[in-house]
């Protein structure tokens, strides 16, 4: 293994270097292919699970294999030391993830994206001081890995809190300036560190105030969004710990950290991204505006709002040939999904086309729909993504809308006044008739009216989504 094969940069190179560096190649394969399969709800499970094996894989070779400049491996103290932490941090991972809610899942995923920013903003901070002065390019590296390590830690620490209604919102314009103030600061102090000649075990009082600042920051930007505006930013707290990753692995020189840490950080930021897309607002918006209620809504006849029987929507539903059912955030508070699941299934048996219409940003949380449909083993063959729905809309018997609200409220297309204004929804007012399952008149995310209650060919089941389904399923059995 000790053979040396070659020289790279004047350093002496073994068939175990080459061994590390084959495997680091298998890794990121892995990862890639893992995150392929991640993007679809079938194979899912398998893709984390090929992911998880390249992450092991480059763990164990470096265990096993890494020599430092004088070409010792790791003393067998710090190895066990690697082996406990792993340990203690996997048996933690696995109990967690195991007792979490599907509700609570941002939560989880916030606590995550703290603990790897923290990882990178230590990294940095021990490995700062042995930086060679000069090394613009490596004191830079560790810099950046400190600073979005550490906005990532703090931050979703403070993320974390607002999902879970620890920290409330503090939403003062003045934040604005101040975030603006302090991240010029924080910036002018990590261009100072790279750019100073002191030689870096000399600056650690520099190191040491720019990750004060940072946390400081983290906090701060964090703070002023609005709870409900939290996945977007978790998402995009999520690509800063993958970038602050790909920093520490660029200290380390090591393909493996770089690589994945690339990938977590351009998969955030798609996500972040695509969010803001179907959400219809620029991220520049969701940081630093507040969203909901305002906005003069058009003036226009309200109208009333009709009820439906049981037994008329039973009978409704059990004659119709194709019905489509829209979920929203609704039907993940009631934890109305397998009751859900047990409704299409009674249609089905009487012949009825039953599908599901998914809106990208319907619940709380990125595929949160998508999730708890298929925790309660619905087919993932009838859920149907809002573009390939709604030109289907028209011929559709009835769009019954279980707890949705915002993803099917009209405004998005005739009220410019309104903040949904231009947000994609799934077409339900083009159904032929319209069931809508919500305990009241309460509002959805955006804090604004559905005219879609008031539509002529809509009537209201009124109760917790639960409650009404089983109703209606008791009611079709007895048909
Ligand atoms: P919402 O617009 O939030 O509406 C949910 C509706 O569910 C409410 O109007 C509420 O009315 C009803 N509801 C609550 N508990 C219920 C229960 N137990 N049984 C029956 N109904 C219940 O939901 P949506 O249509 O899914 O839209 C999601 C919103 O969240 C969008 O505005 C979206 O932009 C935003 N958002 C989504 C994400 C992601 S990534 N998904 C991220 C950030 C923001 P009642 O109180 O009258 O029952």
């Amino acid at each position: 293994m000790d053979k040396v094969i070659g020289i790279l940069n004047g350093m002496e190179f073994t068939i175990g270097d080459s061994l590390l560096e084959l495997s680091y190649l298998i890794a990121a394969l892995l990862f890639v292919y893992g995150l392929k399969l991640l993007s679809h709800p079938a194979t899912a499970r398998t893709g984390n699970l090929w992911a998880a094996g390249g992450m092991g894989l480059a763990m164990v070779t470096t265990l096993l294999l890494h020599k430092d400049a004088n070409g010792s491996g790791i003393p067998l103290t710090n190895v066990w030391i690697i082996l406990a932490a792993i340990g203690v941090g996997s048996a933690i991972g696995w109990m967690v993830a195991r007792r979490v809610k599907m509700t609570a899942m941002p939560q989880l995923v916030s606590i995550y994206n703290a603990t790897g920013g923290a990882a990178s903003m230590l990294v940095a901070l021990l490995e700062y001081p042995n930086a060679v002065a000069g090394d613009v390019g490596s004191i830079l590296v560790t810099v950046l890995g400190l600073f979005i390590g550490a906005v990532a830690f703090s931050g979703s620490l403070i993320a974390f809190g607002k999902l879970d209604g620890r920290v409330g919102d503090i939403m003062k314009p003045f934040m604005t300036y101040i975030n603006l103030v302090l991240l010029i600061v924080t910036l002018g102090m990590g261009v100072y560190i790279v750019i100073s000649p002191n030689p870096p075990a000399e600056m650690v009082w520099a190191i040491y105030a720019l990750l004060g600042i940072s946390l400081v920051y983290g906090v701060m930007f964090v703070m002023p969004i609005g709870g409900a505006d939290m996945p977007v930013v978790i998402s995009l707290l999520n690509s800063f710990t993958g970038i602050a990753a790909a920093m520490a692995g660029f200290i380390y020189n090591n393909q493996a950290m770089i690589l994945g840490g690339i990938l977590v950080g351009a998969a955030g930021m798609i996500l972040t991204m695509l969010m803001c897309k179907a959400m219809n607002r620029s991220l520049i918006n969701v940081i630093i505006g507040s969203f909901g209620g305002g906005g003069a809504a058009l003036d226009r006849e309200q109208g009333n709002v009709k009820e439906i029987t049981l037994s008329d929507a039973a009978v409704l539903m059990s004659y119709s040939q194709k019905i489509v059912v829209i979920p929203g955030y609704g039907l993940a508070v009631a934890q109305a999904q397998h009751i859900a699941h047990e409704l299409d299934t009674l249609l089905e048996g009487k012949g009825v086309d039953v599908k599901y219409a998914i809106h990208p940003v319907a619940g709380r949380m990125p595929g949160h729909m998508n999730v708890l449909l298929a925790e309660a083993d619905v087919p993932y063959e009838n859920l149907v993504e809002m573009d390939d729905i709604n030109p289907d809309m028209p011929n559709v018997d009835v769009a019954i809308v279980i707890g949705a609200n915002d993803v099917v409220n009209p405004a998005a297309y005739d009220d410019p006044s309104s903040p949904i204004y231009g947000m994609p929804i799934i077409d339900a007012h083009l159904a032929k008739n319209i069931i809508i399952m919500k305990r009241g008149m309460g509002k959805g995310y955006a804090g604004i009216e559905n005219f879609l209650f008031f539509n002529d060919k809509t009537r209201m089941l009124f109760g917790d989504a639960k409650s009404s389904i089983s109703k209606l399923v008791n009611e079709i059995k007895s048909m």
